[in-house]
């Protein structure tokens, strides 16, 4: 398969691209074309937007190889929904393949850089930005998932169990911290101590954010 390059070789690029695109206004060059979804008017475009950025950064479908065809993406998003839990059902995954297999076809993209130019995708919100980042760094993808329980619970199961507990933000932030064991099970989930207050505000904030499953 295409997963060639190791975690942290993509991970590097990634930070790498961000870091580009931070600092440099939105321009026609590669770095800032890399850290988004190619434009385009299909209609997958809307929805991978959406939701092939929530857990890593467009960057991790611009390294796939050039010309992977609608079947080989869509077995791609597959793996995506089955795997790791991402939250897309299949006329959506049929959708984002035939947008993904488009736009990454390998064939000149003027015409969608141009529009890129023309009308950017409004930025996600920075605390959000933050947690995914936060999320792949520090592993916890490997233990959790959005929809679905992994090692520890899903996501949208803890968002669920604290929506209507008083001081949900301050538990959920010092048991991510201080990690612990029996709320949900035998296994322990290790501590965080090392993440700022910042840091833990925000993957707390960005999980308990999660819609009901
Ligand atoms: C729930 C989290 C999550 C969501 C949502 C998600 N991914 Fe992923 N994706 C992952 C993880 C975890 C990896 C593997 C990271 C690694 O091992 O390098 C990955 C890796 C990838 C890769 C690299 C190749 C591979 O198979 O490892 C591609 C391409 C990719 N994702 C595309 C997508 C697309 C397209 C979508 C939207 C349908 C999407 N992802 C949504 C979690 C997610
Ligand atoms: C080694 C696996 C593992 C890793 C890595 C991990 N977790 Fe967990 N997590 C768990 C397990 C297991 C539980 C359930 C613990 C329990 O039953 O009390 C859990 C529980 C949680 C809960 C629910 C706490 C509550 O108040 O009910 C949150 C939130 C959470 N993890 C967030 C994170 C975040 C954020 C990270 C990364 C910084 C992370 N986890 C990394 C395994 C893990």
């Amino acid at each position: 398969m295409p997963a060639t390059r190791s975690f942290l070789a993509r991970l590097g690029l990634g930070l790498l691209v961000a870091g580009t695109v931070e600092a440099a206004p939105l321009s026609i060059e590669l770095p800032a074309e890399t850290a988004r979804l190619a434009p385009s008017e299909l209609p997958g475009y809307a929805i991978a937007n959406q939701k092939c950025t929530l857990c890593h950064s467009a960057d991790y479908i611009q390294l796939q190889p050039p010309n992977m065809s609608q079947s080989q993406w869509r077995a791609e998003v597959a793996k995506m929904q089955h795997a790791y839990g991402a939250p897309v059902d299949d006329p959506q995954a049929d959708a984002i393949a035939a947008y993904l297999a488009d736009a990454y076809s390998g064939k000149p993209r003027a015409k969608a850089v141009a529009t890129a130019v023309a009308t950017p995708p409004a930025p996600p919100a920075p605390a959000i930005e933050d947690a995914r980042g936060l999320l792949q760094d520090n592993g916890c993808l490997g233990c959790h998932a959005l929809d679905h329980p992994v090692v520890g619970p899903a996501y949208q199961a803890v968002a669920a169990r604290y929506r209507n507990a008083p001081n949900a933000l301050q538990s959920v932030t010092q048991h991510i911290r201080q990690g612990g064991v029996g709320r949900w099970g035998q296994i322990p989930m290790p501590p965080f101590a090392a993440l700022t207050d910042t840091q833990l505000k925000a993957l707390a904030e960005f999980i308990l954010g999660q819609p009901s499953p």
